[in-house]
């Protein structure tokens, strides 16, 4: 494995590469979420190229940037046992130069739910995806569907300006208790982590009740807040279409149900795509 920290490096060894590539865009602090998209576009392509890099311009003021995790050794063992071919570790000074030209999410699908929480967040991400997914020009970059309306916009970026590296959307990883992974998990105490099972079990619930013939999103989005008592705030629970728009009845192949809630220190979310 090659570690490269700046962009003419990068350049460098991605030249090198004549095969099929995989990209794996993080912020580092590895799970087994990020494991599972390392090892799909393992086995999908020739080489395979991973990115860590704490975007700061997808952090609003006082969001958790100072506090993000970083688990630089183990991320780096990870990616050596994971086989992959460059790990790619930029300052923000290899990033962003001043007076950059900037991204704006679309006015839908960028300001609802978490845009609408985090307004000017998509904006970042997209903007550094952007960058990433042009510096490194791979056949195919893995995102997983934890972040579903992240993903979404990503998509719409790739079809929009015409970007030729394929987007892969992976499932959703869960501890054995239903947690989805997330490198804010690590903020949580054991008795916070239980009550964070509360996302999943209200998910799950939705699952249930339209599999048992009930598509009303009022009545699931009731029983769902009544489950998610157990969080110590909840931001919103949504039902919408795959673009995401809020619907009235559920269409099977065709929605996301989602959730936001506050569990001790982190803000997490979840989804079930339906
Ligand atoms: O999902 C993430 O970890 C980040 O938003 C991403 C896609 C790496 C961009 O900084």
């Amino acid at each position: 494995m090659i570690i490269v920290k700046t962009t003419k490096e990068f350049n460098q060894a991605r030249k090198a590469l004549d095969g099929t590539i995989g990209f794996v865009p993080t912020m580092g602090a590895l799970h087994e979420g990020h494991i599972s998209l390392i090892k799909k576009a393992r086995t999908d392509n020739d080489y395979l190229i991973v990115s860590i890099f704490v975007n700061p311009t997808q952090f609003l003021e006082g969001e958790d940037l100072d506090d993000y995790p970083h688990k630089d050794e183990a991320d780096i063992k990870i990616c050596e046992l994971s086989k992959v071919d460059i790990l790619f570790v930029p300052t923000i000074d290899q990033m962003y130069k001043n007076d950059e030209l900037s991204i704006a999410a679309p006015v839908i699908r960028g300001y609802v739910l978490e845009g609408a929480k985090r307004p000017g967040h998509f904006d970042g991400m997209l903007q550094i995806v952007m960058k990433l997914l042009n510096l490194v020009a791979a056949n195919k970059a893995y995102f997983g569907k934890k972040d579903a309306q992240q993903l979404s916009l990503i998509m719409q970026m790739v079809r929009n300006y015409y970007i030729q590296t394929e987007i892969i959307p992976c499932d959703i990883i869960r501890d054995e208790r239903g947690l989805a992974l997330s490198s804010r998990n690590m903020h949580m105490n054991p008795e916070e982590k239980s009550r964070a099972l509360c996302l999943s079990r209200a998910l799950r619930t939705a699952t249930d009740m339209v599999t048992s013939g009930n598509l009303n999103s009022l009545s699931i989005k009731e029983q769902m807040l009544g489950i998610l008592q157990d969080a110590d705030r909840v931001e919103y629970v949504a039902i919408v279409n795959r673009e995401f728009q809020e619907t009235e009845e559920i269409e099977i192949g065709n929605t996301i149900v989602l959730v936001a809630a506050w569990v001790g220190k982190p803000r997490l979310i979840d989804n079930v795509w339906i």
